[in-house]
């Protein structure tokens, strides 16, 4: 979509969120606000985006410079401000400007396919949604012939107005000319002193253009303005995504108490017990069971009918098919081969102050029960280490080697 710039509106400080961070870059699941729109509106085609930023700009800027282009909005005058700001960087070519908001993570890429889909003597397309509490958004305003006619802002709306239940998304399709010609009109709202972005349908309307609308469903349109919002929406992200992961042949077994990141792949038959966290780039293969309480981190692989139990974290870790970690483990930057077991209470001591050092496991290897590994180590194929053990670092088991004690000694040495 070469004649299109999106435009993202971002600038806000996110008073409502009380926090320090700048509101976008809170997380839904395992991407930013602003980190999801982007992406969302990418894979919908728009190449050229331009977003708004104000409060804290530099660490906005900072996380996603080459992706986009930025510009400053100094001082918060409300989103009808942030986009004048905009418009002077927009594309040569665009003839129309997508706007959002950064706060709306959740509108999907096939919306923003619609709302730039071509529409005969359309001014301008507003995404809209049926709602059961409207409060926290814009009204839109319908004349007798079901038109839009302008958007009422929750504290300018009439007692009629407030009861209206479609709302403004806060995502328009504008033809640039004609937002270049009348963006300059819109007035500061004194109750607010802010230039709402809203006024200029009305403005376009009495101006003889024609705003059309397109829905969305409800799922997608939360604007996230407080830390309740962002918890409804990671509440929806992971409920979609566990959805995903049932159709596909996984068994969750308690969705209200599992959580598992967009970015992660699980396999079929593996079951997912309850309290388990799934996060960034895991893959879990085919028939696996994971948790109670398990917790696997990003860079972990589990290859198939991996057992992972209760109280169990693994992070950056390969697991290699058939190896059971059942109880109270910790595996960080190991790689662990097939048919491993993995004693309760056995952890990598990975990370020595400075650096993390990595462990190496062999197939058929025993851990016993709070063993401990002082990385980096290998302990080799079909080797043991007694329960309690601390193998210290470089002190490598071989294969079919039995160790035990602190530090651990060797007992016994196969002579494969
Ligand atoms: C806005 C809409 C409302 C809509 C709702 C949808 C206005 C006036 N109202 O309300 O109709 O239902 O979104 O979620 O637009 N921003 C700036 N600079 C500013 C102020 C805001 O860039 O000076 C950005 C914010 O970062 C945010 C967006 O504009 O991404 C919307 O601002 P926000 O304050 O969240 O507006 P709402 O009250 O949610
Ligand atoms: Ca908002």
């Amino acid at each position: 979509m070469e004649n299109i710039t999106a435009v993202i509106l971002a600038a806000g400080e996110g008073t409502r969120m009380k926090t320090k961070l700048p509101k976008v870059l809170h997380k839904v699941g395992s991407m930013t606000m602003l980190g999801k729109v982007i992406s969302n509106l990418k894979e919908a085609g728009v190449a050229d985006i331009v977003v708004v930023v104000g409060y804290k700009a530099e660490q906005v800027e900072e996380l996603f410079k080459g992706q986009v282009r930025f510009v400053r909005q100094t001082e918060l005058l409300g989103s009808g401000d942030a986009l004048i700001r905009a418009m002077g960087s927009l594309g040569e070519t665009s003839g129309k400007v997508l706007v959002t908001c950064g706060d709306a993570p959740l509108i999907p890429s096939e919306t923003y396919r619609k709302m730039t889909r071509e529409k005969e003597g359309v001014s301008c397309v507003v995404l809209t949604c049926e709602v059961p509490d409207p409060s926290a958004y814009g009204r839109i305003v319908r004349d007798a012939g079901g038109n839009v006619r302008n958007i009422a802002e929750e504290k300018d709306a009439t007692r009629e107005e407030k009861e209206i239940r479609e709302i403004n998304v806060g995502t328009y399709c504008f033809l640039r000319g004609d937002l270049e010609r009348f963006l300059k009109e819109i007035k500061m709202n004194e109750k607010k002193r802010e230039f709402y972005l809203t006024d200029i349908i009305g403005i376009l309307t009495a101006n003889g253009k024609k705003v059309a609308s397109e829905s969305c469903g409800i799922e997608e349109m939360i604007g996230i303005n407080s830390r309740k919002d962002l918890a409804l929406a990671s509440g929806i992200v992971n409920r979609k995504k566990l959805e995903e992961l049932m159709v596909s042949g996984v068994t969750i077994v308690d969705p209200d108490t599992t959580r598992v990141d967009e970015t992660a792949s699980v396999g079929r038959d593996t079951v997912v017990f309850p309290f388990t966290v799934i996060e960034g780039d895991v893959m879990v293969g085919e028939g696996c069971k994971i948790g109670p309480f398990a917790h696997l981190r990003s860079g972990t692989t589990l290859a198939d009918d991996v057992e992972i139990g209760n109280f169990v974290e693994v992070c950056r870790t390969e697991i290699g098919s058939g190896t059971r970690v059942k109880h109270h483990a910790y595996l960080g930057d190991a790689v662990i081969g097939k048919c491993v077991n993995i004693g309760a209470g056995a952890v990598t001591a990975n990370y020595d102050g400075r650096k993390k050092n990595s462990t190496v496991i062999g197939d058929n290897a025993s851990i016993g029960a709070g063993a401990v590994l002082v990385a980096p180590v290998k302990v080799g194929r079909g080797a043991t280490v007694g329960a309690g053990s601390v193998v210290t670092k470089m002190k490598d088991v071989a294969d079919g080697e039995t160790v035990v004690g602190i530090p651990a000694r060797s007992i016994y040495k196969s002579d494969t």
